[in-house]
């Protein structure tokens, strides 16, 4: 063909990550589950499954059907994100994690992977380096490769040790060079589940600060938190750290695209900048459903109730699929202390995470998602998300799961 595509999206193209090959697979029973001998048990991704709060809802319901609040909701909102929403935002980390901000350290966007990419075009120049964790989050580097049209480098700083959780420091120094500019680590983490107690995360944030590097905190799992919650959650933010906060899992709202980020006020009128050019403004219509929201006082009684009874709800799908994966021999599994993964060691059979997923999928129709797209092979992640409603599902997950094991040995 005569007309190019670009350079980033030809590498995209050519090199999908395993999971948007899988999907298509999942895609494919969807369309034609009579083709598979099974009903397909999905432990792939990170969707929260249960509702909403109601009285988010409700506040919906409302707004839309008064005439006025309609329209307004309908215009173009302000690019960093409208008062409102910022008050509401102040409110709502002040009664639920005890946190001050000012209104100038905020800024709203449509999801965090928006917000994300924004600020790497704000802190990145070609040729800087970043350092993520192994494992981490798969899109980072996606987002990286596109924001920076594939001229940003990536290390590895590993995070786990004999499989298990122990972020060591010392290791991250080595990784530093005169180029690295920004450190994105996750809290409770994606794949692996784990939380960085207050010493790591400080001695994290204080080597960036010394090097001159921003460090990112990614805390969309910050609601479904097993274990006691570490202070940074509720400390003022310093001024090289970004800190971002999404609503798609702690609302169950990942469809709306709703999220903010906390930053130095400087950091966050460059990001300003950026993203006149780039989405002009968030969904007006989410930020006032939100800002009302967040502003009434009975909301407060109810997310307290809801993220509470979440905490349990996952927590005991958390345990629950721990405890079924170790009953398979062999398997490693880290103990989720938040989040919505399980992630288990598979090297006793295989390195090969993606083989394993692929052949999990084709022969026992079970959906789970590659170590190897999260920097770590011979890991895989399930998501317990989907069947936080119905533990049989992931029951029957495993069960395959185990049939599939079993008959690698003989
Ligand atoms: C760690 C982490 N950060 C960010 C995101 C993206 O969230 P959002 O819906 O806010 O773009 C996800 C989604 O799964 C995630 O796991």
């Amino acid at each position: 063909m005569k007309f190019k595509f670009s350079e980033v999206a030809r590498y995209a193209e050519e090199n999908p990550s395993s999971i948007r090959e899988i999907m298509g697979i999942v895609t494919e029973y969807r369309k034609h589950p009579e083709k598979f001998p099974r009903k397909l048990i999905y432990l792939g991704g990170g969707w929260p499954q249960d509702p909403p709060p109601a009285g988010l809802r409700e506040t919906a319901v409302e707004l839309l059907s008064n005439v006025d609040s309609f329209n307004t909701s309908a215009r173009y909102g302000t690019t960093r994100g409208e008062p409102e929403v910022f008050q509401a935002i102040i409110e709502y980390e002040k009664r639920l994690l005890g946190r001050s901000i000012d209104e100038d350290y905020l800024i709203f966007g449509l999801g965090s992977s928006d917000l994300i990419g924004a600020f790497m075009l704000a802190c990145l120049d070609k040729g800087s380096e970043v350092i993520l964790t192994s494992p981490g989050y798969l899109n980072y580097r996606r987002q990286l490769e596109i924001e920076g049209l594939l001229s940003f480098s990536i290390k590895y700083w590993p995070i786990l040790e004999e499989s298990r959780f122990r972020p060591d420091v010392e290791k991250l120094k080595e990784l530093i060079t005169d180029k690295t500019r920004m450190i994105i680590i996750t809290t409770p983490g994606n794949p692996d589940g784990q939380v960085y107690d207050d010493e790591t995360l400080n001695a994290v944030s204080n080597i960036a600060e010394d090097h001159g590097i921003w460090l990112m905190v990614d805390v969309a799992y910050r609601f479904f938190l097993f274990t006691d919650y570490p202070k940074y959650f509720s400390r003022p933010v310093r001024d090289h750290e970004i800190w971002v906060c999404t609503f798609s899992k702690e609302l169950r709202i990942p469809g709306w695209r709703a999220a903010y980020a906390v930053a130095n006020p400087e950091l966050i009128k460059m990001v300003n900048n950026i993203q006149q050019g780039r989405v002009l403004c968030p969904s007006r219509l989410v930020e006032e459903i939100l800002a009302r929201y967040l502003s009434r006082e009975e909301t407060y009684k109810e997310l307290k109730e809801f993220y509470a009874e979440g905490v349990k709800k996952y927590k005991r799908a958390a345990e629950f699929s721990e405890q079924l994966l170790k009953e398979i021999p062999g398997i490693k599994t880290l103990t989720p202390r938040g989040g919505f993964y399980v992630f288990f060691d598979i090297t006793a059979y295989s390195n090969d995470s993606k083989k394993t997923c692929r052949e999990l999928l084709d022969q026992w129709q079970v959906a789970l998602a590659p170590g190897v797209d999260f920097a770590l092979d011979g890991w895989i992640r399930l998501s317990y998300a989907p069947t936080v409603e119905d533990l049989n599902v992931v029951k029957e997950g495993v069960e395959r799961m185990k049939k599939y094991f079993e008959s690698l040995k003989k």
